[in-house]
């Protein structure tokens, strides 16, 4: 079952350290807030659910986005590019590729590897935290 034609997770995902690299930080949270007004100029607000989401995984790249049912991972995305997303892949169904990862087992392998870092990080913080 798909009640939209498009659904659209947007990473908003803020960090504590404020130089570290982050969508919210690059400006994740205006891509959304451009991203849900072309949509409504364009008429498609009930048509395209636009969802946040926390980290996608590809965090020196963002913002990024993904858009099911297709699996379009957008990342790099601006404001000024928005308008340009939503005429290209949401009214007339074509991807924008220059924006869009093209390469899934470059992706995977890309996200797997930061999800690694992070869960390494995370265990040396415990690791660090009970010997204290
Ligand atoms: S903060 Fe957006 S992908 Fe990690």
């Amino acid at each position: 079952m798909e009640p939209f034609r498009y659904h659209v997770y947007v990473c908003v995902q803020e960090k504590p350290d404020p130089a570290a690299p982050s969508c919210s930080n690059n400006g994740g949270k205006e891509v959304l807030d451009a991203l849900r007004e072309e949509l409504g100029k364009a008429g498609l607000g009930d048509e395209v659910q636009v969802t946040t989401a926390g980290s996608l995984g590809l965090c020196t790249r963002g913002p990024n986005m993904v858009v099911y049912p297709e699996g379009t991972w957008y990342s790099g995305v601006q404001v000024s590019d928005v308008p340009e997303i939503v005429s290209e892949h949401f009214v007339k169904g074509r991807p924008l590729t220059r924006l869009a990862n093209q390469d899934a087992a470059a992706l995977k392998a890309e996200i797997l590897e930061n999800k690694r870092k992070i869960l390494a990080a995370m265990k040396a913080a415990r690791e660090a935290q009970s010997q204290k």
